[in-house]
């Protein structure tokens, strides 16, 4: 631990503690400067806040590093697998191969939903957004599964922590299938967690379905991106509303609500928009142009981060796979010639150099979704089924944590001074 910081207001002085993490910035501990001060910080964006203490994921955005648990991105994709990395981020380590042999039977076992669920998704119009159906029927899961409900209950807790990563992709798969008038695909439990995805989305009663390794190892590491990153908008969401003590099902709604915007989450249904939109590499000038006119409120879409100042390590990676699906499938999309100039023209513009804007993780990952066959509108679903498992690994340590309190922040009020009522017919 540094020096104290040293602040004063109206000529009085205060010091308060600075606290050094195992690596990143310092913070200073002010939870005592408003009953000292009796003023407020004021950071509406969280630009220079750290909401909690966590020792799940890193950023360093001027570097473009992400770790979680302490490995970097690049190798978890390259080595691990999505359920290896679950395990990693909801139980602190690698598991050793009878650790991973249980976690996955266990995932497994929940797969399945409650069959009066499938029974909710004919209340939903057949042309409802997906993400609108997923907000609904995880908020719905509280409904179904009240014997794990109990924050308190550290049994309770492990169990719908189970259930939501188990649950989701079979909720995922199901919103898309009622989307397009097929009928729902129970859960193969032979198959991969994500392999399973697959198959109950892409499967039919009327024929056998053979999991095709490459797309499902592609589809593995584009969850494996979308697990875990600190503390975005959407797991504050699930922070903020786990620290009321909503039961973790609300809590993971509520994220999924968070997520959607296009803003966060949204934005890789918002960038593929976008690049087929532009339609050829021509038009390019004309949407940067576009998104470098303040008076315009275009923006590229899959580009910028609030933490990355640098290249998202995730969206290298991303490119990449890009390359591996179109081999797989034997198939070219002029939208990735789009997106690889566009990156180009981009990356060498002083606008975009001076605000350090670089791709982000949403920029390449529709092209593949698409060219593995996802509609534009399931590609936040399935931000959302592999963000679940950060997720929900952030609910429990934010539960855990003896520390942990209500989350209720101040305002800097601006409105009128107290004033008395006035009748109407003196107004
Ligand atoms: C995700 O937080 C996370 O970790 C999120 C995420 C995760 O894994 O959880 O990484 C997932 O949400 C990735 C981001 C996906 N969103 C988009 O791609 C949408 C487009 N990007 C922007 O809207 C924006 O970059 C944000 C929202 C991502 C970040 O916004 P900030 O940090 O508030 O930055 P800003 O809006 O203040 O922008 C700084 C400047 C502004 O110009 P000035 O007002 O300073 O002149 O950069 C400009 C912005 O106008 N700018 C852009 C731009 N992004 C920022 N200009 C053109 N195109 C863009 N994409």
């Amino acid at each position: 631990m540094g020096d104290n910081a040293k602040f004063s207001i109206n000529g009085d002085n205060f010091e308060y503690p600075v606290l050094t993490g195992t690596v990143g910035p310092d913070v200073v501990d002010i939870r005592k400067l408003y009953a000292q001060t009796g003023a407020f910080t004021y950071d509406p964006g969280f630009t220079s806040t750290a909401s909690c203490e966590s020792e799940l994921t890193f950023i360093d955005g001027g570097e473009g590093v992400l770790l979680h648990r302490g490995y970097p991105i690049e190798q978890l994709a390259e080595n691990s697998s999505f359920m290896e990395v679950a395990h990693l981020l909801l139980r602190g380590e690698l598991p050793t191969e009878d650790e991973f042999a249980e976690f996955t039977n266990t995932i497994t076992l929940h797969t399945m939903v409650h069959e009066q669920l499938r029974g909710f998704y004919q209340g939903f119009r057949r042309d409802a957004h997906p993400m609108a159906i997923m907000c609904g029927v995880v908020g719905a899961l509280s409904a179904f599964y009240h014997d794990s409900t109990d924050i308190n209950d550290p049994a309770q807790r492990r169990i719908a922590s189970h259930r939501l990563v188990a649950k989701m992709p079979t909720i995922a798969a199901m919103a898309y299938k009622y989307s397009i008038g097929q009928p729902f695909v129970y859960p193969d439990n032979k198959l991969s967690y994500t392999g399973n995805f697959l198959r109950m989305t892409f499967g039919v009663p009327a024929e056998e379905y053979v999991v095709n390794p490459a797309i499902e190892k592609a589809m593995d590491r584009i969850f494996i991106l979308h697990a875990d990153h600190e503390q975005n908008a959407s797991t504050s969401t699930v922070r903020l509303a786990g620290s009321s003590g909503a039961n973790p099902f609300a809590c993971i709604a509520a994220g999924i609500a968070c997520l959607w915007g296009p803003a966060h989450g949204g934005a890789n249904e918002a960038a593929l928009n976008m690049l087929k939109e532009i339609g050829h590499p021509d038009r390019i000038p004309e949407y940067i142009a576009r998104a470098k006119d303040k008076d315009d409120p275009f923006r590229l879409m899959g580009f910028g981060h609030r933490v990355y100042k640098n290249y998202d390590p995730r969206a290298s990676v991303m490119q990449e796979t890009v390359r591996e699906v179109f081999e797989t499938l034997k198939v070219k999309d002029p939208v990735f010639e789009v997106a690889l100039q566009l990156e180009e023209m981009a990356l060498n513009d002083p606008y975009f150099i001076e605000k350090k804007l670089f791709p982000n993780v949403d920029f390449y990952s529709g092209i593949i979704l698409s060219a593995i066959g996802f509609p534009t509108s399931m590609f936040t679903v399935l931000f959302a089924l592999a963000r679940t498992v950060g997720w929900v690994a952030q609910w429990n340590e934010m539960i855990s944590d003896p520390g942990q309190r209500i989350g209720r922040p101040r305002q800097l009020y601006t409105g009128p001074t107290k004033r008395d009522y006035v009748q109407i017919d003196k107004r």
